[in-house]
């Protein structure tokens, strides 16, 4: 396993992101063998903790998200020993010293990285801040959280200020859903098999869709949420981006330069929606209280911190449509919201149906449909027609699959968390799963059309009861186009 000596420092490190996800990861990364003996791992944030008091607060996390049996008591003892914290406030440049003190401590490990796990307001601020302390120099790296920002505009401001400090080499912009192993399998299944890419256009396919459903409310981040909404929280960046990895052309290899270049060509077809086409192409809702899981629970202006009149939207279905010679005319729809009946994110590729059919009417036949399942567990599937045995008159067909599943022998293989891969290709300076600026661009300014639309529009969202797939008009947005979404289990 080859190890690149990195430190690495977290904003934010006593942030619910970095208890949750980025520490538990850094954990595995260490029992797998991947971080290097001298790699030291910093939190920073505004609380005075003390290293004690940090070191208990991150175990305490690990004791709730580390599963027992990727629990190892010495490697514990091992990352523990890499842990430090110190008290830093974005607002305070005199307080980044402290930072460089500990870093100063030991200097066997050249590069750092800069994990930016804070809103995104202070991106700037802290980068400027490390350059003015002298803790930037060619080889460091920083790594920012989604949203950059909440509109262009403001995406640029951010984008701006961390430009001044850092090259966009060295800038890594996460988006988690990139690192999930099923849509690395996705840029597989198309580019490693030669059966798909010949179908893979608008003479082929009927409709895509990409669905992320979440059981969870809001968890405790009202304020955040509100200020954002589905639209910003999840399709901006998530469901953009696994668009793009279906919709792309194929890159010339697998270089990050090659791979943004047909991402960026997607998110600049994507056709940017007037008014009318936003009332028309997009359906906004928000929760209502309800049942999951036979549990009552509150609708979304009760939950902690709620207000009541928020006109914040938890669910959100869209027709996007891409413009470009192998789209068009192939809508793309979008889905995702909190408080679905069950969690689980996948996109379906609807193949057109026969030109002809040879078979009596009423023997079932259906288009073919790839089903590519990211969670909770993950699964490829093709559905295809098949006979149905039997000496009945005529020919019943009925749908078979086809499991693109790994098979066993292989699926032992323990499937990383997408924060390990991640936090690993940043310390590897490996940006091929990260999002460029351009990409975060073109994505806002599709985005922002749609926001305004809604911003014009005096129309309150929808309300869905917790529990239920959604507002009706969700399932009319793709009723209207004689289709209907992929009912999965
Ligand atoms: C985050 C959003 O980016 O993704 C959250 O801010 C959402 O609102 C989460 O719950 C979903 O991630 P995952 O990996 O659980 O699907």
């Amino acid at each position: 396993t080859a190890k690149y000596p990195c430190n690495v420092v977290i904003f934010g490190g006593n942030g619910d992101l970095a208890i949750r996800k980025l520490l538990p990861a850094l954990y595995n990364l260490d029992r797998a063998g991947y971080l290097c003996e001298n790699t030291r791992v910093i939190g920073a944030s505004r609380t005075d903790l003390g290293r004690d008091g940090y070191i208990d607060l991150v175990k305490q996390g690990m004791d709730e998200f580390i599963d027992r049996d990727e629990w190892d008591e010495a490697v514990w003892d091992r990352f523990a020993a890499r842990l430090s914290y110190v008290a830093v406030n974005a607002r305070e440049p005199e307080t980044f010293q402290l930072l460089a003190d500990e870093l100063d401590k030991d200097f066997s490990c050249q590069d750092t990285v800069y994990y930016l796990s804070t809103a995104p307001d202070f991106f700037g601020e802290i980068s400027r801040h490390l350059n003015a302390t002298g803790l930037v120099n060619d080889h460091s790296r920083v790594v920012l959280e989604k949203p950059i920002g909440k509109s262009l505009e403001s995406s640029k401001v951010i984008n701006d200020a961390v430009s001044e400090v850092f090259a966009e080499d060295n800038i890594y912009r996460i988006d988690h859903y990139l690192g999930k192993e099923t849509v690395q399998n996705l840029l597989a299944v198309r580019f490693a098999n030669a059966l798909f890419e010949p179908v893979w256009t608008n003479a082929h396919i009927d409709n895509v869709q990409i669905t992320v459903a979440e059981t969870v409310g809001v968890e405790g981040r009202w304020g955040y949420y509100d200020d954002s909404g589905a639209l910003r929280d999840m399709i901006q960046n998530h469901l953009l981006q696994l668009l793009c990895l279906v919709a792309m052309g194929v890159p010339v290899s697998l270089d990050t330069d090659a791979v943004r270049a047909e991402k960026i060509k997607v998110l600049k077809s994507l056709k940017k929606m007037d008014i009318e086409q936003v009332r028309r192409n997009t359906v906004r809702a928000q929760y209502a209280a309800g049942t999951i899981g036979g549990q009552q629970v509150p609708g979304y202006q009760e939950e902690e911190g709620g207000k009541p009149n928020s006109q914040t939207e938890t669910f959100v279905a869209i027709r996007a449509d891409i413009h470009n010679w192998r789209w068009r005319g192939v809508p793309f729809y979008l889905r995702t919201g909190k408080r679905l009946p069950s969690r689980y994110s996948e996109i379906v590729i609807q193949f057109k149906d026969v030109p002809h059919s040879i078979f009596p009417h009423g023997s079932n036949l259906s288009g073919n449909k790839l089903v590519i399942r990211l969670q909770p567990e993950e699964s490829i599937q093709l559905f295809m027609m098949n006979k149905l045995p039997g000496l009945g008159e005529g020919m019943q067909m009925t749908p078979v699959t086809l499991n693109l599943t790994m098979p066993d022998h292989i699926a032992d293989v323990r499937v990383p968390e997408a924060y390990e891969r991640l936090i690993l290709d940043v310390i590897r300076g490996n940006s091929t799963l990260f999002v460029h600026r351009d990409e975060v661009e073109a994505a806002w300014v599709w985005a922002d059309a749609i926001l305004d639309g809604w911003r014009q529009s005096t129309v309150a969202p929808h309300a869905y009861p917790s529990g239920s797939w959604g507002p009706q008009a969700a399932f009319e947005l793709v009723a209207r186009d004689g289709r209907s979404w992929h009912e999965s289990s």
